[in-house]
């Protein structure tokens, strides 16, 4: 876990100590309602441009645009790579594609889309893409056009002061964008024609890089995911939340 993580997590957790009161964009359904799982989908649709807005309320932060201090990303051993200073553009623009509720297994799951997704930040590399050294530091730019992410999680119902709420699970989080663009600025301290080449190496070789790339921006994402879920699931009642 990075530290960003972490740092979430202890965030979170102090955060299910206080409860508050339901934003009125926050609609639920009916359990005996025969379209529940549509009726889930539309109040997700509905929520989800509201929470990106963030919301004092349930203490969430705005997410367009999205500052993160550092993102370090865990490659596969012969590439080292560190994002500092990164503001990510796009989370604002979540599309919620497909819903699934399921009581009786208890989990949550959520399709979305995002056209476009850019993280930009400041960069530092050191190591080996596929074969080929590369060393730089500089402005990043890693754009994902048309990403699909899968948010889902097994969920306990839980007690807090003689009422239940939902408590969910550790989250299965996935990333799979149809193409990402890389811009690494003054690569090679500054060689023009090397990080030309280079830049042109990277995005030839899109696929590789998002293998390296993808599970650390997939963390990023799902911790501020988790982040909305758990902050949104600790102020509704599960009787509230789903509805008699
Ligand atoms: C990042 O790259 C994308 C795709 O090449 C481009 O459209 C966008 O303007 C760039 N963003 C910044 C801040 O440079």
């Amino acid at each position: 876990m990075s530290r960003f993580v972490q740092l979430l997590a202890v965030f979170a957790a102090f955060l299910s100590c206080n409860s508050a009161e339901i934003p009125s964009y926050l609609t639920t359904c009916s359990r005996s309602d025969p379209n529940f799982q549509k009726c889930c989908l539309e109040s997700g649709r509905r929520a989800i441009p509201q929470l990106a807005k963030g919301d004092k309320r349930l203490k969430l932060r705005v997410l367009e645009p999205l500052a993160i201090p550092e993102i370090r990303i865990d490659t596969s051993g012969n590439l080292k790579l560190t994002l500092t200073d990164v503001i990510l553009y796009g989370l604002g623009n979540m599309q919620l594609r497909k819903m699934n509720f399921d009581l009786e297994k208890q989990t949550i799951s959520l399709d979305m889309h995002n056209d476009n997704i850019q993280v930009i930040g400041d960069y530092t590399i050191d190591g080996r893409i596929l074969i080929l050294p590369i060393t730089g530091n500089g402005k990043i730019n890693v754009t994902m056009v048309n990403g699909a992410i899968g948010y889902s999680f097994q969920y306990d119902i839980i007690q807090k002061n003689g009422v239940e709420y939902i408590k969910a699970l550790e989250p299965d989080v996935t990333l799979v964008s149809e193409r990402t663009y890389y811009k690494l600025d003054n690569l090679f301290n500054g060689d023009k024609r090397l990080g030309e080449e280079m830049n042109k190496f990277l995005n030839e070789n899109h696929k590789e890089m998002s293998k390296e790339l993808n599970p650390s921006i997939t963390e990023t994402i799902s911790a501020i995911a988790t982040e909305i879920v758990e902050n949104v699931l600790n102020v509704i009642p599960y009787h509230e939340l789903v509805r008699p």
